[in-house]
């Protein structure tokens, strides 16, 4: 079982970083318009990126999204990601541990996180569906999710939800009733909040309530129109001769809840919310947070970078904050507690959607504020 894990675990990284995973969405961030400031009376100098989160503060609203670990060549991405989180001061994310819970020999490689990043909000991940029984297998406990958190000496513990992945793997973890009670009595047993966190199929606002009251701290609304992990499963289940499965990941590459509507539906919950899935510029980031978001989730785009060096990584986060200064300047917003106060219009698929959805007056009061 190990092994499977490990050999899983190469194979994410090798065909995200070979195949375009993208799912293609008619809602997007693009459909977010912020209103531009002619005169906006703020120095780019002066622009304040900072932010609190879950108690630690940040210099910038960004995490560096949950991605890898759990075989020795992927060790040198979390390295150089990490290095990237404590200079940057930002958060950052692991894969999902369960490679080093059933194997500790694979520890390391994600350990290595905290001796590179010191004094980074580092963030530990664990799978909703591994809570539960599935077949032959036992169900994590508390206290294997506090081994997770202490193996990277985590300030929080991200549980994902990726149901849609599962179903798209030959080896999939097929159940799924109880995963919410035994996310809740998670919250309530380890030391360090807690994230529900999506992880391309988005948040409606029935279940980030439903989340709260489990007793989660934030929510990752791990929004589509990003990386898709159902076209990632698709590759690896084409790789393998499995028509079927491969079909599932290919039918449901685009299934989801798109990200900027993830975050004003899970925004009911009132949470610090992750905008994560498809947000690829600085300007995204912006949008996000104008949308409501706390931080912003980025992915692909830094894994792609680690796997180049850490210059790469450099230049990709300098860029990137650049971009969000230039926006928050452009409207006027010296921190992001102003950016979450200016005026932006929804407009395409993502306004049908709101709209259907009940959510007319909160566009309108978007538009209006400020
Ligand atoms: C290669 C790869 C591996 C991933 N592994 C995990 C994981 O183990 N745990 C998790 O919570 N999310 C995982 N994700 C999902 C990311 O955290 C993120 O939600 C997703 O990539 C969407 O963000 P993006 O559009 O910026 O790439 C993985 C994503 C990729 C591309």
């Amino acid at each position: 079982m190990s092994q499977d894990v490990t050999r899983r675990k190469i194979e994410h990284v090798t065909v995200a970083l070979g195949h375009d995973l993208t799912a293609p969405q008619a809602a997007s961030w693009a459909d977010i318009r912020l209103i531009h400031q002619a005169l906006p009376e703020v120095d780019l100098d002066d622009i304040d990126t900072g932010t609190d989160f879950l108690g630690k503060w940040l210099r910038a609203p960004i995490f560096i999204s949950s991605l890898t670990g759990g075989h020795a060549d992927v060790a040198t991405i979390n390295a150089r990601l990490a290095r990237a989180a404590e200079h940057f001061g930002l958060a950052m994310g692991v894969g999902s541990q369960r490679a080093a819970l059933v194997a500790p020999e694979l520890a390391g490689t994600y350990a290595v996180v905290r001796e590179q990043a010191p004094n980074a909000l580092l963030i530990a991940n664990i799978g909703a569906p591994q809570l539960i029984p599935q077949a032959r297998k036992a169900p994590f406990t508390s206290a294997d999710a506090q081994r997770a958190i202490e193996m990277i000496q985590a300030d929080a513990l991200a549980i994902h939800l990726n149901y849609l992945q599962e179903a798209a793997q030959p080896e999939g973890d097929r159940k799924a009733k109880g995963a919410l009670a035994a996310l809740g009595r998670i919250a309530a047993e380890v030391r360090v909040p807690v994230i529900a966190k999506e992880t391309g199929a988005g948040m409606s606002r029935e279940q980030a309530l439903k989340l709260r009251d489990a007793g989660v701290s934030a929510i990752d609304v791990g929004g589509a129109g990003g990386s898709s992990m159902a076209a990632m499963e698709a590759v690896r289940a084409e790789q393998r001769g499995d028509a079927q499965t491969r079909a599932i990941g290919e039918v449901f590459r685009d299934w989801g809840i798109p990200t900027p509507i993830s975050v004003i539906e899970a925004g009911e919950a009132h949470l610090p919310l992750i905008a994560t899935g498809g947000v690829r510029s600085g300007l995204d980031a912006a949008r996000a947070i104008a949308l409501g978001a706390t931080l912003v989730g980025v992915g692909f785009p830094m894994l792609k970078a680690a796997s180049e060096g850490d210059d790469a990584v450099d230049a990709f986060i300098s860029g990137f904050l650049n971009e969000l200064r230039v926006a928050m300047q452009l409207t006027g917003a010296a921190t992001l507690a102003a950016l979450r106060r200016v005026p932006l219009i929804v407009g395409g698929a993502t306004r049908a959607w709101l709209e259907l959805r009940g959510y007319d007056d909160h566009l309108r009061a978007l538009a209006r504020r400020g």
